[in-house]
């Protein structure tokens, strides 16, 4: 694969269908997103607003790496803090698909606000080739395709035709920081999608913190997973803390190993890693008295729960 011919090829291509109008990009902290952002930064200049939206389902250091990549690649950024609206568009929602479609709905209608404040007519995403594939073969509802409604902009896709790998040979190329490049892709609904059922600020809370932990140790003992995360399941377990019952919650660990998540195998990690992931997570967050490990490859599994 020839970077530099594509990046050439890919700023041109943009120059050409946004011509001399403007557009907005959600940055989410990863790879793809950053990457379409650089792409159309050189393309079409200060024409560009990139905007962060805390979901509230969004990790701590998501926001620090959108911060990083704007800072050194002079991108026009509007942070908006949607936390409230997120949470309220999802209460009492149980079924994943109709939860992936209320918070791509309400994306969408934060993008047609700030794209109107700012006179854009274009919405650029960072969609790769899996996510396409995967919508239309109607397996679950990603949020970055345009399929969830239909906005009230013209959708620019530089990523489309390719593949992880792919990309983060052109955000290398890009000098893109390693943290942004090597980091595991995480979905663009967030943390909605490791609750089952309702999404509540209390399981939200739990489920961030789970997958702080996870997150940490797959660092420390320098684990290379596709992806490593934690799910909160529906439901409670009895378990003892103390010398006291605890009807508590359950949470689950999955890591997996795959080349561009079309598929994907289990990644074993060793024994050690499980016992103190699950040490942790018992103790630092009291509401929890079990953890499971998930076993299952993609097919026929997804990825994330929902
Ligand atoms: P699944 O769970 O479908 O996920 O096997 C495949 C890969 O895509 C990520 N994922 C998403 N990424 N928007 C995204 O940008 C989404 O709506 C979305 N849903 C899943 C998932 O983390 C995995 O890497």
């Amino acid at each position: 694969m020839d970077v530099s011919s594509i990046v050439k090829e890919k700023v041109s291509e943009i120059k050409q269908e946004i011509g001399d109008g403007k557009a907005i990009i959600a940055l989410s902290g990863g790879v793809d997103s950053t990457v379409s952002a650089i792409l159309t930064r050189k393309a079409i200049g200060d024409r560009l607003l990139c905007i962060y939206v805390e979901t509230g389902f969004m990790r701590k250091k998501d926001e620090e790496k959108v911060d990083k990549i704007s800072r050194k690649f002079e991108l026009k950024l509007k942070k908006i803090d949607a936390k409230d609206k997120f949470l309220r568009e999802i209460s009492g929602v149980r079924d994943p698909e109709e939860k992936r479609r209320r918070i791509g709905r309400l994306f969408i209608r934060i993008f047609e606000e700030v794209a109107s404040e700012f006179g854009a007519d274009y919405l650029v995403q960072g969609t790769i080739a899996p996510d396409v594939i995967e919508s239309k073969g109607g397996i679950k509802t990603h949020h970055n395709v345009g399929g969830i409604g239909k906005p009230n902009l013209k959708i620019v896709e530089p990523l489309r035709d390719y593949y992880k790998d792919e990309v983060r040979e052109i955000a290398k190329f890009l000098d893109v920081p390693s943290e942004v490049i090597e980091d595991m892709p995480f979905p663009g609904p967030g943390l909605a999608v490791r609750i089952m059922g309702d999404v509540t600020e209390e399981k939200l809370e739990i489920t961030k913190k789970a997958n702080e932990i996870v997150e940490e140790e797959v660092q420390k003992f320098g684990l290379k997973p596709w992806q490593a995360f934690a799910v909160l399941m529906e439901g409670r377990a009895t378990g003892v803390k103390g010398d006291l019952r605890q009807y508590g919650r359950i949470v689950c660990i999955r890591l997996v190993d795959s080349i561009d998540a079309m598929t994907a195998g289990v990644y074993w990690p060793p024994r050690e890693f499980l016992e103190r992931v699950c040490s942790r997570i018992t103790s630092e967050i009291p509401e929890i008295t079990r953890v499971l490990f998930d076993v299952t490859p993609k097919p026929p599994a997804t990825i994330e729960f929902e």
